[in-house]
């Protein structure tokens, strides 16, 4: 009398948990069928039951979970005609070296059309190239060479807002009814000057501009030459899901969605508590249209292309993450959040305690749905080694090696920010005039203009300033790294000199060779993508322990974050350890740890 128990799984990019149904077959009398029923259905239900942490993940694997991004921020990678910036033929150019490191997906930086206030993140034209990058023939290489070496290719779409200079823009600044006038968000003067909204960029931090030609205000909740769309319109909608097709039509693999989490906006633009811009996801962040739209554009768009999506942002809540990125929503795949990356952006505020619980938070809240990104940098941040490492001569190379461990042994999809693989620094620029983020410079002006502590800020900037993270790649030790035969349109790093791609290609312990073996390592080792992670040790103030385990195999990390010697209690026999990664030549085996030291053990 044999008993079925059918678990049922949705179909593939549906809802991953398991549903159970009972079958039983040739029963003879009533009473045993209420019996076996009975039993049929407490052996089914405790076999069905959506699956936890360690399957629930595994059931549902997709390519972009088990992928590793390596982002390239264009205008640094490598420059091909002497102009200083760096562009479309730079990149074919070094294929080669991002095939050499082992990734599947390269994330582009935007390369559309802009006058570049913002360095792209202001478009002007969706469909065309940024003169300085090159031509569309340029992408069409690019992806084809890409395509070649099995590596894809993700865009940066950034739809909260265009450039002043598109002509959507143009069209609706210049008349109060001009069918392009709803395309942005205007408040006419006459009803007096709109509720305060804050601005990230703007000298005044006023995200309402004012523009005489209509006698009204636009809203820009980034810089004046950014004005935000407005997404309660369908025929915006339309036009940005119809550029999305004809990049996903060209083939390319992905998006990220630049700042989407502020798309839906509470238009009637009513007073915010005082402070709100203390926590300005909470205000503008994750309105619920947002959903209606992301739906709408997974319908419209997603599902008819094999793309993965990443939000930037994560809204203020896990639950407002869990709403973005859940298997059953149909939005987007991932997202990331800002919580651990802003650890120690103010001084002092940094703490390993901390930053374990960041992880741990984040990690437990979505073991079983929906999927995160895991990162340590990236344009918008300083160097991964000055801020979370240690960059001095002494422990650089070690730190980073540390730091590449963590990225490579978390669960969530890898994003790793180009120049981290040699260890690059933060170029900590002593003069205003060498920057050129139009962040940095608009709150120094605004700063200026507030009479606030200009020498503090100069030194506030030398540990978070997103040029640190935008300097030049450093392909080779001759002037400008390699990078450029002109001028670089943001000073090279001096430290070129003796970080740079061809010397640690040449060494087989640098740190750009480590991050070849983690990636390796990462991509035989599905339990680093999907096992179940268990913090150890989770009071120790020095060193970040945990465990990743899925049927059965179990991985042991351990990192010091200390430039000390450090013990850590995981309570696990390691005499079964085997050492699978380390940072020194021989790894410790007996819990205590060598300054930054990082090791990876399979454990039996
Ligand atoms: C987020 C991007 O990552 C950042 O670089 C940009 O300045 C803002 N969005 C505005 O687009």
């Amino acid at each position: 009398m044999p008993i079925f128990c059918y678990c049922q799984a949705e179909p593939p990019g549906q809802d991953v948990f398991a549903k159970y149904s009972i079958f039983v077959l040739n029963m003879n009398a009533m009473s045993n069928y209420i019996s076996l029923a009975i039993l049929t259905a407490i052996v089914c239900i405790s076999s069905c039951q959506a699956p936890t942490g360690e399957t629930a993940q595994l059931n549902d694997r997709k390519w972009w979970k088990e992928a590793i991004v390596y982002q390239v921020y264009p205008r640094s990678f490598k420059d091909s005609d002497g102009d200083g910036i760096g562009d479309l033929k730079g990149i074919i150019s070094k294929l080669d070296y991002i095939k050499s490191l082992g990734i599947d997906v390269v994330w582009l930086n935007p390369i559309y059309t802009s006058p570049n206030y913002d360095n792209g993140y202001d478009i002007s034209d969706y469909r065309n190239i940024m003169t300085e990058f090159g031509t569309m023939q340029d992408f069409d290489n690019l992806l084809k060479g890409l395509h070649e070496r099995n590596i894809k290719l993700i865009m940066d779409l950034v739809v909260n807002h265009s450039s002043a200079e598109h002509e959507w823009f143009r069209k609706s600044r210049s008349a109060r009814n001009n069918p392009y006038r709803n395309y942005y968000h205007w408040w006419p003067a006459e009803k007096g000057k709109p509720a305060p909204r804050f601005s990230f960029f703007d000298v005044n931090g006023d995200a309402w501009e004012y523009d005489s030609l209509t006698d009204a205000y636009y809203l820009h909740y980034f810089a004046e030459q950014q004005p935000d769309l407005n997404w309660e319109n369908p025929t915006v909608r339309k036009e940005i899901y119809d550029i999305m097709k004809f990049w996903g039509d060209k083939g390319i693999d992905g998006f990220r969605l630049d700042a989407f989490q502020y798309a839906a906006k509470d238009t009637t633009f009513s007073t915010l508590p005082l402070d709100y811009e203390k926590n300005i996801a909470k205000y503008y962040g994750m309105q619920p249209q947002l959903h209606t739209y992301l739906q709408e554009m997974n319908q419209e768009v997603l599902r008819q292309y094999d793309v993965m999506t990443v939000a930037e942002g994560a809204g203020s809540t896990l639950a407002d993450a869990h709403a973005l990125v859940d298997a059953d929503r149909n939005e987007l795949n991932m997202a990331y959040h800002f919580d651990a990356i802003d650890i120690g952006k103010e001084k002092g505020s940094y703490s390993l305690l901390e930053f374990k619980r960041v992880y741990s938070k984040w990690d437990s809240a979505f073991a079983d749905d929906g999927w995160l990104s895991i990162y340590l940098a990236n344009h918008d941040n300083a160097r991964m080694v000055s801020r979370f490492g240690n960059d001095s001569e002494e422990f650089r190379d070690r730190s980073s090696k540390m730091l590449t461990t963590f990225i490579m042994t978390m669960r969530g999809t890898p994003y790793y920010y180009y120049g981290d693989e040699l260890g690059m620094t933060n170029i900590r620029f002593d003069n205003m005039e060498d920057y050129r983020d139009i962040e940095t410079l608009n709150k120094f002006k605004k700063l200026k203009l507030e009479g606030g502590d200009l020498i503090q800020f100069k030194e506030k900037q030398k540990r978070v300033a997103r040029d640190n993270g935008r300097t030049p790649f450093q392909w080779d030790n001759t002037s400008s790294a390699g990078f450029t035969t002109g001028t670089p349109w943001l000073k090279v790093n001096p430290n070129h000199k003796t970080i740079n791609a061809e010397a640690q290609d040449k060494d087989q312990n640098s740190v750009l060779n480590y991050f070849r073996a983690a990636v390796k390592l990462r991509k035989e080792n599905p339990v680093l993508v999907y096992g179940a992670y268990t913090l150890l040790d989770k009071d120790n103030p020095d060193v970040y322990a945990y465990s990743r385990e899925q049927n059965g195999e179990k991985i042991l990390v351990l990192l010091n974050f200390q430039g000390t010697s450090a013990t850590v209690n995981t309570g696990i026999d390691m005499r079964n350890a085997n050492v699978l990664l380390g940072n020194y030549p021989n790894a410790s085996v007996d819990g205590k740890l060598r300054p930054y030291e990082a090791v990876i053990y399979k454990l039996d």
